[in-house]
């Protein structure tokens, strides 16, 4: 298997909103990231993935920019960002950008401009199509709740925009759109970003003959009906020779829908396209078919048989990125953990070991190395997010959901859970800010928070740093091939890992019960040393009664 640094990088990811605030205005910014960068050295990491931070009206927190070269004035100035990207370099991490080109800002000027005329010159940098039998030109739903069409008067027609109606979806067909983003690219390439995350990138291209979807449970077809369109592979090898050919960079597409199959075709080895993708099948194993609105809880062997399916099917074909937890997700801790009192750290670090002694690219998502938890949001007020917004209103006016239930739901699986201010010390706010925070705080911090773990040996945060340690110092970690074993277990995710005579054993208990185990056969008690876990003690027997939440890594030579 080819060797590249991306593959034996970890990933952290920064919502620059919910990080730092440096100028108590409530709100997380560059130079709040910038004071930070020493905590990102300290756990080990060695790529920083940036949230948007461009220009944006903030329809949907930076997913929706105006401006692809100018800086969201509440997080700094473009200098601030140089300041940030020198001092990150300094310290030998790298900044990955997130590149938000499935659609703009309806108040980008190309978008402006377009909305004015049928033939203005900015016309087709977006989707315009006239009405079907008087409706929206299809049944295509938008992520965030309702139709993807917008019916706009001055030209008589609709735009499509699968996430908000302020996010029309830029005309990937359109050679001048491609060029446009092309350069822009080029442009950050030339500051000396070290890649991008490539927002939904798998819904760039779009059938032409735009046919109805499946309905839903709001009557209309999923936003993911588009995915992996006819061109797609033809863009994005495209923007490899336009762009991503210049630099060795790291790319990642969040490639929502995507099958293993195309998967293979995104991340290929042969560098065609991406380093990597985003799948997002294990995010599914608690919802209710394309409904993530439910009190749905995961069975350990779905979550087993996706993972599986996915360390298997890619590898020495194309690279896994691993993930539980973004800016778009609950807390992991909170969904498939347990985040109540004694067992929140054992979980949190189960979880942790669980997905970093797999293959692929580990990504933390920021507070993720603490084991913070979802919020106790109360009413719908306490709520930022516009899909969660918009979502409780639909549902709940259409009859779908009781208000209660919905609530319920939303305390589950809301975006905001993920977003709520990063909790750095047990001062007001968390540290996070001298100002009124732009959303909730968890009241959890006093408890949970950075300054604690730091100086813990036995924290969540200490363990995630002996982790990426051992990644770093072990190639096996990065390179092994993975098995699975006990496929039917409930309670126990046991997986081994290969690599010449090196061989891992890793046994995960999700669950609150101490399960049976036995070594598998050529697995001899004597012969294996214990790497690390989340009990203090080093017993390693024939058969062991694995306790609560414990997680363990045995390595044989
Ligand atoms: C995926 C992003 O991760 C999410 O936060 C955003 O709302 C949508 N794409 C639209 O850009």
């Amino acid at each position: 298997m080819e060797k590249k640094w991306w593959k034996e990088s970890v990933v952290y990811q920064i919502y620059p909103r919910s990080f730092k605030d440096s100028n108590g205005d409530g709100i997380g910014d560059l130079k709040g990231i910038l004071e930070k960068l020493d905590y990102l050295k300290e756990l080990g990491v060695d790529v920083i993935w940036l949230s948007p931070v461009y220009q944006s009206p903030n329809d949907d927190n930076g997913y929706d920019i105006s401006d692809y070269r100018a800086i969201m004035e509440e997080f700094g100035t473009m200098e601030d960002f140089d300041q940030m990207l020198a001092a990150a370099h300094e310290r030998g991490l790298k900044i990955v950008m997130d590149l938000v080109v499935n659609h703009t800002s309806d108040e980008h000027p190309w978008f402006v401009e377009s909305r004015k005329s049928k033939d203005n010159p900015y016309r087709d940098y977006y989707i315009w199509r006239p009405a079907k039998d008087g409706k929206e030109p299809n049944n295509w739903g938008s992520c965030f709740s309702g139709s993807a069409w917008l019916y706009d008067e001055t030209t008589d027609m609709y735009f499509l925009h699968l996430f908000s109606k302020k996010q029309p979806d830029l005309n990937w067909d359109n050679p001048k759109v491609r060029d446009e983003v092309y350069d822009m690219m080029n442009w950050w390439l030339d500051k000396g970003v070290d890649g991008f995350r490539m927002d939904v990138i798998s819904l760039i291209s779009k059938n032409q003959e735009f046919p109805d979807g499946t309905a839903g449970v709001n009557g209309y077809a999923s936003f993911n009906e588009p995915a992996n369109g006819p061109h797609v592979h033809e863009y994005l090898q495209e923007m490899r020779e336009k762009v991503l050919d210049r630099a060795d960079t790291l790319t990642v597409g969040e490639c929502s829908g995507v099958t293993l199959e195309e998967a293979k075709k995104y991340a290929r080895n042969d560098g065609k396209e991406l380093s990597m993708v985003f799948q997002f099948e294990h995010m599914d194993v608690d919802a209710d078919g394309t409904n993530k609105w439910t009190d749905k809880k995961m069975d350990l062997r779905d979550m087993k048989a996706v993972l599986t399916k996915w360390q298997k099917g890619l590898e020495g074909v194309a690279w896994n990125s691993l993930f539980w937890e973004n800016h778009d997700q609950p807390r992991s801790v909170s969904r498939f953990g347990n985040d109540s009192g004694e067992y929140r750290e054992l979980s949190a670090k189960m979880l942790a070991t669980c997905l970093h002694m797999m293959q692929g690219t580990p990504y933390v998502y920021q507070g993720e190395e603490l084991g913070m938890t979802n919020a106790p949001f109360q009413s719908i007020e306490d709520f930022r997010d516009l899909d969660s917004i918009n979502a409780y209103h639909e549902l709940t006016e259409q009859g779908v959901f009781e208000k209660e239930e919905m609530l319920r739901y939303l305390r589950r699986k809301s975006r905001d859970n993920a977003r709520t201010p990063f909790q750095w010390d047990s001062t007001p706010n968390a540290g996070f800010t001298e100002g009124e925070p732009w959303i909730m705080v968890n009241p959890n911090y006093k408890e949970i928070n950075a300054k604690e773990q730091m100086a813990r040996e036995d924290s969540v945060f200490s363990y995630y740093k002996e982790l990426i340690r051992l990644r770093k110092e072990h190639e096996i970690v990065v390179y092994g091939s993975y098995e699975l074993l006990l496929p039917e277990d409930k309670e126990l995710y046991v997986y081994t890992r290969s690599l010449g005579a090196e061989k891992l054993l890793i046994v995960c208990n999700f669950s609150e019960n101490s399960p049976e185990f036995f070594l598998p056969e050529g697995w001899e008690a004597e012969k294996l040393q214990r790497w690390i876990g989340n009990y203090p003690d080093d017993r390693i027997e024939k058969e062991m009664q694995i306790r609560p939440y414990e997680a363990l890594v045995l390595s044989m030579s």
